[in-house]
């Protein structure tokens, strides 16, 4: 169904993306529910993702995020981001990119305003409401840095299981979920909502759903076409279209 989906593509006027980690995993970037590789395959979550997790050990915590950070700074975009971001720029506005990656690689492609849902690894927060004397400029180095002056710890920008997600990116998202013709799912699971659920928003809504995932994922059954395959193959192929002709 390779060639319908680009013909989905091209007649699309609106499309919504939404990624998950198995699009940066060409880049060397580990995904997490991989049985072999996945980082949750290593770390419980609830340890590593949460802030009751990072208020029992925040040093460990602080310093898995610090390792992850440091990967970044050796990882490049693959070819399914080059191909999303080149699409943006010549789809004229046809494309939202909803992501739950963490890692950067989107917006390092080129694409604009990624709708990022899960935060960002490489910003910084207070953990508790910050006080007059907390400035992240000023924190005291450690493992986690801290306020100097009230003990408060930074945390990594990113949204931890049990927590909300930023309200303006989530309503920016289902609202493409809802109003787009097509979704393109890329590289999740669909394990972890609100995320996965902008995929079933789509559908109800009436879009087509197409999944693009080297394994069997839990939007499979709602999809109406699963190409089987990595993103940074398949990508290319079915974003390479013409961009269409808008009605005069
Ligand atoms: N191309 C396409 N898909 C791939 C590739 C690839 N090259 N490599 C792996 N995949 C698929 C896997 O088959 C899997 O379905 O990517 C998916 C990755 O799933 P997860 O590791 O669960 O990542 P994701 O779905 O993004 O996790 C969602 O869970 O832990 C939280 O906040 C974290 O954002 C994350 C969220």
């Amino acid at each position: 169904p390779l060639d319908e989906v680009r013909a989905w593509v091209r007649d699309a006027r609106r499309i919504a993306v939404l990624t998950g980690a198995g699009i940066s995993a060409e880049s060397g970037v580990p995904t997490f529910r991989d049985a072999q590789t996945g980082y949750w395959a290593q770390f419980n979550p609830m340890e590593m993702a949460s802030e009751t997790g990072f208020r029992a050990q925040p040093a460990r915590v602080w310093d898995w995020y610090a390792h992850r950070r440091g990967l970044l700074a050796g990882v490049q975009p693959n070819a399914g981001h080059r191909a999303l971001a080149a699409f943006a720029q010549h789809g004229r506005g046809r494309l939202t990119l909803i992501t739950q990656n963490v890692d950067g690689l989107h917006q390092r492609s080129g694409s604009p305003d990624v709708l990022c849902l899960h935060g960002d690894l490489t910003a910084d927060r207070w953990l508790d409401r910050p006080r007059a004397c907390c400035d992240l400029a000023h924190a005291a180095p450690g493992h986690p840095p801290r306020c100097p002056t009230c003990g408060n710890l930074v945390r990594p920008g990113v949204v931890w299981f049990g927590e909300a997600l930023p309200l303006p990116v989530l309503a920016a998202a289902q609202q493409a979920a809802q109003s787009c013709e097509l979704m393109l799912v890329v590289g999740t699971a669909g394990a972890v909502y609100p995320a996965a659920g902008l995929a079933h928003q789509a559908r109800h809504a009436g879009a087509r759903v197409v999944v693009v995932n080297t394994a069997a994922s839990e939007l499979d059954g709602i999809a109406h076409a699963v190409l089987r395959g990595s993103a940074a193959r398949l990508l290319p192929l079915l974003l390479d279209g013409p961009p269409m002709v808008e009605a005069p």
